[in-house]
């Protein structure tokens, strides 16, 4: 048959596009076991790093690795054992003749040194200025730079490479994972940076940080696995600034948490030391938000929202906000890490002593835990329910899994951003300190109105003045 000679063209092109082809089903068996096998790890003897070297599509990643010894070190160890994202020249901007405003500056890495200063701090800029370097003539001032730019590769890199190898399998079967980079200024209480991955069927996709695709899965090395990156990974800003970039979702409670003054108990920036002094990094180290879109505001009652943002009703808008933030903690579904304890009970959880007594799984659950954390606001906890699960439904290729999360009985989606201090998670009904979800109705035939919140008159003014 002539589709024959097709197979090992659709195994490069798309495995997962697979299953959608109606004449699948005509596909020989045979056909289809030799295109699996070409997805079975060939022995690689080279490191991370000459596999990168040997290729000239990352001809100018590696220019930029080579400038950290470091990096190389890691990426060469032969007793490593890694997972390195890494980004083919196409995903590295071109040099526009008047391109010096920097986008994303603002998340910053680390504090910029007097000879850093004019230093981009992402990725694909950072790979143009190293390409500049070749433009300058040797001079004291050309090693400075070179020096300069190596320490911020260093860290923007160590959020490209995870410490475990972790091929797109194994990838998918958790939401986050940590990183290499850890930040010197306490953020995220001394634990790594966290990325997360979000994998999807149709249209077939791995995805890290939810902007970021990878194009190419799976190079084995003999130290780790590369999966190639369409575009740089952003080590994440604060939970504040990463709500802020997106003021179509979160303009609501940006403006809501600045108007009460909470902005340092999610934001984390860099202030300047006073007459040249040592500065530092000021606000939340560590936190987790459960953020509200401006949907959930707008799903209030009028007569609430009204309130809540005049002069009247400040009190109750900071102690709700407060409600939604848990303060020197971090949850994600799958990682939990309590700086108040130092504790991270990702396996106390199973033994039961935070989930409260064992349950069975419902369904088929891989991991299912209960958690009650506290919040801002005393005596005012949350609860928090999830469970992960491994689909089902057969498909070629790796298992499937999801997470169902709940917060007070709320669907919590997208959630898992990861931030420089803690992580977001995003909720599309404001949680009400009195009690469970009870859902939502359609109003007037076209707005739904968030039922929690029919009786506040009742009681919310009251309860926005004790204490
Ligand atoms: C980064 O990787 C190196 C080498 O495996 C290891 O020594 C170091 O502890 C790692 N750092 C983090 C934050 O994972
Ligand atoms: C996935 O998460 C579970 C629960 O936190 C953890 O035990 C496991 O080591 C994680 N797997 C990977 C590959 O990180
Ligand atoms: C979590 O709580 C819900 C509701 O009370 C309950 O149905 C479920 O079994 C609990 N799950 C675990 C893992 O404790
Ligand atoms: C919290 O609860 C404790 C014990 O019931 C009580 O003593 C304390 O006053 C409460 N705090 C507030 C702010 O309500």
């Amino acid at each position: 048959m002539r589709i024959h000679t097709f197979v090992p063209l659709l195994c490069v092109g798309g495995a997962y596009a697979l299953p959608a082809l109606p004449w699948l089903a005509q596909l020989p068996v045979e056909g289809l076991v030799r295109c699996w096998g070409l997805f079975a790890p060939l022995s690689e003897d080279r490191t991370v790093y000459q596999v990168l070297k040997d290729d000239d599509k990352y001809s100018r990643l590696v220019k930029a690795i080579d400038l950290s010894d470091r990096v190389v070190d890691l990426l060469d160890d032969p007793a490593a054992s890694i997972t390195f994202f890494a980004v083919p020249n196409s995903g590295i901007p071109h040099r526009q003749p008047d391109d010096d405003d920097y986008l994303f500056s603002s998340a910053s890495l680390a504090p910029k040194r007097g000879d850093e200063r004019d230093i981009a701090h992402d990725l694909g800029h950072l790979v143009l200025q190293v390409e500049e370097l070749d433009d300058m003539p040797d001079s004291r001032d050309k090693d400075h730079r070179k020096e300069a730019l190596g320490r911020i590769i260093r860290g923007i890199l160590a959020y490209h490479i995870l410490p475990e190898k972790l091929d797109s399998a194994g990838l998918v079967q958790n939401s986050t994972y940590a990183t290499n980079l850890t930040l010197k200024d306490g953020s995220m209480d001394y634990q790594p940076l966290r990325l997360t991955v979000q994998s999807t069927v149709v249209p077939p996709r791995l995805r890290i940080n939810t902007v970021v695709d990878v194009i190419t899965r799976d190079v084995e090395a003999s130290n780790g696995v590369i999966h190639a990156i369409n575009f740089p990974l952003l080590p994440p800003p604060s939970v504040f600034s990463e709500m802020f970039l997106i003021p179509e979702v979160f303009s609501y409670v940006t403006s809501a948490i600045q108007r009460v003054d909470l902005t340092g108990e999610l934001d984390r920036w860099w202030t300047p030391g006073k007459n040249g002094g040592h500065g530092s990094f000021v606000g939340a180290q560590i936190t987790t938000f459960f953020a509200p879109t401006s949907g959930a505001f707008q799903r209030l009652p009028n007569k609430l929202r009204l309130f809540l943002f005049s002069p009247f009703g400040a009190k109750a808008l900071k102690k709700l906000l407060e409600y939604h933030i848990v303060p020197n903690f971090v949850l994600f579904t799958d990682y939990v890490h309590d700086a108040t304890t130092d504790s991270d009970f990702v396996d106390d959880w199973k033994a039961g002593s935070h989930a409260g007594p064992p349950v069975e799984l419902p369904g088929d659950a891989i991991y299912a835990y209960n958690l009650t954390v506290p919040t801002m606001l005393e005596n005012h906890t949350l609860n928090v329910q999830v469970a992960r699960y491994k689909s089902k439904i057969p498909l070629p290729g790796p298992p499937r899994y999801f997470t169902r999360f709940l917060v007070n009985g709320r669907d919590v989606g997208p959630y898992d951003i990861p931030a420089r201090n803690g992580a977001l998670q995003v909720i599309t009904g404001l949680l009400n300190p009195r009690g469970h979800h009870k859902g939502d109705h359609k109003h007037h035939g076209h707005q739904s109105m968030d039922l929690d919140w029919e009786d506040w008159e009742e009681w919310l003014p009251q309860w926005a003045m004790q204490d």
